[in-house]
């Protein structure tokens, strides 16, 4: 725990991406300079590279724009009424998790889970969803929906819309890939996981996870993802992304779409997803139960139709994929 708690203090004295003499870390810290080499090595937990620069000091090789709850909070604006916690972490297993075991504290509001890193990022079909350190954007938002089963029905594409909407706020067209993927010119950037608990008979309790691939260059060593990804730094360019601002229009897109999800259901969503719809026209395929033919929209439960020789076919559940190009 203590080397936690230093290696934190170590991280928010070096996010500035300037050189930092041990000297100087050390009369933070109140240790002396070996500790502070000592300490540098723990940084490497996080996957941190810290270049040491030879007669000056330490120095991070990519500064890091660190969550900070002040900002967020000053920048959500007035939805931030209707969030009655926000949490941050600099290492969790996964938010999806952590908000599982958490109980609601107000029914009428939502909670918020985020990380800096997540050791076991949860993706959707038992993957894992790679979470490296001060990156990326690792969000979970907790709610009650009332209603059965129906209730919920096209919620994680409803949400969806709502990431791609916030997408284009910060400067980016983004599309959809059934059932709820997150593109911009065909490679992923957001994923969703939402998980369901039944609270009693006639009301769930929500979590709703997003990942956003936001200044991730390149893929720590040794990690394969086996689909073409993208993130907001290789699409706006190199400059500064300010996750604490792209997390407040997020988080001020969720609480209205899911407050409305919560009053009109997947309907007052469905025109934009189809909009959004990477599958709309082409040729596709759902691998389970092979049905081919022709993607042309979705029903009011979030069901994915295609069109084939035989009739428009439903697709609720598995994996979907372009026959002419892999996506
Ligand atoms: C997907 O496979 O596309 C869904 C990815 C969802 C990842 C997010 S990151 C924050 C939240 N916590 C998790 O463990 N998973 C979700």
């Amino acid at each position: 725990m203590w080397y936690l708690m230093r290696s934190i203090e170590i991280i928010n004295i070096l996010s500035d991406g300037n050189v930092h003499s041990g000297v100087e870390i050390g009369a933070v810290l109140g240790v002396s300079r070996t500790s502070v080499w000592k300490m540098m090595s723990h940084l490497k937990d996080y996957g941190i590279d810290v270049l040491t620069v030879k007669g000056k000091g330490y120095q991070l090789n990519d500064p890091i724009n660190l969550l900070d709850l002040r900002k967020l909070k000053e920048s959500i604006g007035m939805v931030l009424d209707q969030i009655s916690d926000i949490e941050i972490f600099h290492k969790l297993e996964s938010t999806n998790q952590y908000l599982m075991t958490k109980k609601i504290l107000d029914k009428s509001k939502f909670q918020v889970c985020l990380a800096e890193m997540q050791t076991a990022g949860k993706g959707r079909r038992g993957k894992e969803w790679l979470s490296p350190y001060g990156q990326n954007i690792y969000l979970s938002i907790m709610f009650n929906i009332e209603g059965g089963i129906d209730s919920v029905s096209g919620l994680s594409l409803a949400v969806g819309v709502s990431i791609s909407n916030a997408l284009n706020k910060i400067g980016v067209v983004s599309t959809l890939k059934w059932p709820n993927d997150v593109f911009i010119n065909g490679k992923k950037i957001a994923g969703i996981l939402v998980e369901l608990e039944g609270v009693s008979e006639d009301c769930w309790k929500v979590v709703v996870g997003v990942g956003v691939n936001v200044s991730m260059n390149e893929l720590p060593k040794n990690i394969i993802i086996d689909q073409e990804w993208t993130s907001l730094s290789l699409e706006l360019g190199k400059q500064k992304l300010d996750r604490n601002y792209i997390l407040s229009v997020m988080l001020a897109e969720l609480v209205r779409d899911i407050t409305a999800f919560k009053l009109k259901g997947f309907d007052h969503f469905k025109k934009t997803w189809e909009d959004k719809d990477i599958f709309r026209g082409k040729e596709v395929q759902s691998l389970t139960g092979n049905i081919k033919g022709i993607g042309c929209g979705v029903d009011s439960s979030g069901a994915l139709k295609i069109k084939t020789p035989s009739g428009i076919k439903l697709v609720s559940a598995g994996e979907v994929v372009s026959v002419r190009y892999a996506t």
